[in-house]
């Protein structure tokens, strides 16, 4: 969470920096700011809000430089206002930050009790700490610091008496460095910098100096490091609007094309190592996700498999070792509570594999094997083509790369096209509701977990997902006369079970939907039915997702919701 940028140019260069801002502006926009040295010293400008907020507030100013750095925060320590705002500065150094500096308090007691600080943030703590260490060699300040701290950091540092330097230190959070034709830059991510010639990223506890014409990177002793830069990667996904409003909409479009891409990219051969258990940990969709992998191990390869939430799986002391494959799912590869889990999972002997959209993350690097979800880039808060191109892993792990999964990207493209208008006009119905239910069993139930989640994230209605017979077990007492419930009905086993329940409520009042198949559809009495072509029950949640993530995009747009930005999240959570 918080975005981090900085650009030591040849000409002038607050504007690439707000274009990168914005960019990053997924990892947080509690707030926004920026520092800049120009001749009279470091000048910074900050606003509460998103990156407009700040850009009003430059746009009565020249501000510009050679050498500058922003930032867009999601807030961790300290409220969301002005003064919490980053870059944050102390004595001669200016500091943009993003992750959490877990020993601030203990740090402000032992070495600054005296002092009065501007803010509430622990970045202001790691300003001070270099601040104090300097003595004219800011490499040795940043040293001193890095080995002080605990927690996760990534760094973008000026010194006043530097201004040719653009300096950066990491630990657990991302930061790259980036070559380009008109100068460098250290970011969060690489996507945020255009036309990138080489990318390397900081690993823990390195920091580098950062000149408009190179940079070097070293080690936690001071030594130069001759590092390898990151292999470009491969043909991202576009990474605009594609014409459309919002960013989430064009990624429910990619969809087919990141599933395609996935199932192409992933090698032959059976992946799961002859497990005898496996467990699936992630947070969030990618825990969605995991539920529907489970499933699949369980049913089409007889492995005792089960999900996990990350969260829980890291403090429950679980009962793992070398015979429970534990794969770790993450589009963003940086999740704080999948990353402890997977430490934890390697502590216990278990064998690691993690299944990540992002090449280089932290999750990514450190499993012993990895599988790349071929998403490219995804900027929407609400993740689509990630969720979709994970289950098509765990399609080809259970199944193998079969004709029916070769087939998929194309039914997933009918889904989007027969179900956008439908969705439209139901949206209008279910934005002037209060509650909304998802009601499904086993893999139905599994996706219907996603699709409440998509729909309260972006929104805000109050949406929960239900096995489809356990309603009855209390839950149905918040039906009301009106409430929207979808019941999403694939596995011809199981459809009648789910279709009394949905009558169920249907006898209290509830405006039901059912998402089902083509085949199924014929005889299912509801008040809508959305239909997803035929593709077996055990492929059907990558098509029965595709109308849950319309029906939330429309919903949140007919109630005139922030869809890309949605308000308390961040892309990237990186702390607990
Ligand atoms: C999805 O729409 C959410 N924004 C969120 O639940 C997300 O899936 C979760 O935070 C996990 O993120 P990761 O995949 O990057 O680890």
């Amino acid at each position: 969470m918080c975005g981090i940028i900085g650009k030591i140019g040849k000409v002038n260069c607050m504007k690439d920096v707000l274009e990168g801002l914005k960019k990053l502006e997924y990892r947080g926009y509690d707030s926004a700011g920026v520092a800049v040295f120009t001749d009279e010293g470091v000048k910074r400008v900050r606003a509460v809000g998103n990156i407009s907020a700040l850009e009003e507030k430059l746009a009565g100013t020249d501000l510009d430089g050679r050498l500058a750095v922003g930032h867009s925060r999601w807030a961790t320590n300290g409220n969301v206002t002005e003064k919490n705002a980053h870059p944050h500065r102390a004595g001669r150094f200016t500091v943009v930050h993003n992750g959490i500096i877990e020993n601030a308090a203990a740090l402000k007691t032992a070495y600054f009790e005296n002092d009065a600080f501007e803010s509430d943030t622990d970045t202001e703590v790691a300003a001070k700490l270099l601040d104090k260490f300097y003595d004219g060699d800011v490499g040795r300040a940043i040293r001193q610091t890095q080995r002080l701290l605990t927690g996760s950091w990534a760094l973008g540092i000026l010194c006043d008496d530097c201004p040719d330097t653009l300096f950066a230190a990491a630990n657990g959070s991302p930061l790259l460095v980036v070559k380009t034709e008109s100068g460098c830059y250290i970011a969060s991510d690489a996507g945020a910098v255009p036309d990138a010639v080489e990318v390397t990223k900081v690993e823990n506890r390195e920091y580098a100096a950062v000149t408009a014409g190179g940079y070097t990177i070293f080690n936690e002793n001071g030594d130069a490091l001759q590092k390898a830069p990151l292999a470009a990667a491969a043909g991202a996904l576009s990474l605009d609007k594609g014409g459309y409003d919002h960013y989430m909409m064009s990624e429910i479009m990619q969809q087919p094309e990141a599933v395609r891409r996935t199932i192409e990219a992933l090698p032959d051969g059976d992946l799961l190592g002859g497990a005898k258990e496996i467990r699936l940990i992630a947070c969030g969709s990618a825990y969605h996700a995991g539920l529907v992998g489970a499933r699949l191990f369980e049913a089409v390869r007889r492995i005792p498999a089960r999900a996990e939430i990350a969260s829980e799986f890291r403090y429950a002391d679980p009962i793992i070792g070398r015979d429970t494959l534990c794969i770790f799912i993450s589009q963003s590869g940086e999740t704080a509570d999948t990353l402890a889990a997977l430490r934890l999972a390697k502590e216990k002997g278990a064998p690691t594999l993690s299944i990540v959209n992002v090449p280089g993350s932290a999750i990514a690097t450190e499993s012993d094997r990895v599988i790349l979800t071929q998403a490219g880039r995804e900027i929407a808060v609400a993740t689509t083509k990630a969720y979709s191109a994970q289950l098509a892993v765990f399609y080809a792990l259970a199944l193998g790369k079969t004709e029916a999964l070769g087939r998929l990207p194309e039914a997933i493209y009918t889904a989007i096209a027969e179900n956008d208008g439908k969705c439209r006009r139901l949206a209008e119905r279910i934005a002037g509701c209060r509650n909304i239910f998802f009601i499904g069993r086993q893999l139905d139930n599994a996706v219907s977990q996603e699709g409440s989640l998509k729909m309260k994230e972006i929104s805000y209605l109050n949406s929960q997902a239900y096995a489809a017979g356990e309603l009855k077990h209390g839950t149905i007492s918040l039906v009301e006369p009106g409430s929207p419930v979808i019941a999403t009905v694939t596995d011809p086993a199981i459809l009648s079970k789910t279709m009394s329940n949905l009558h169920e409520v249907k006898a209290r009042g509830a405006f039901t939907v059912v998402i089902t198949t083509r085949a199924l559809a014929p005889g299912l009495e509801a008040d809508v039915t959305l239909t997803v072509p035929d593709v077996g029950p055990l492929l059907a949640p990558s098509v029965a997702v595709i109308p849950m993530q319309l029906m939330s995009y429309y919903t949140a747009k007919a109630l005139g919701c922030e869809i890309d930005k949605p308000r308390n999240l961040a892309k990237s959570v990186t702390v607990e």
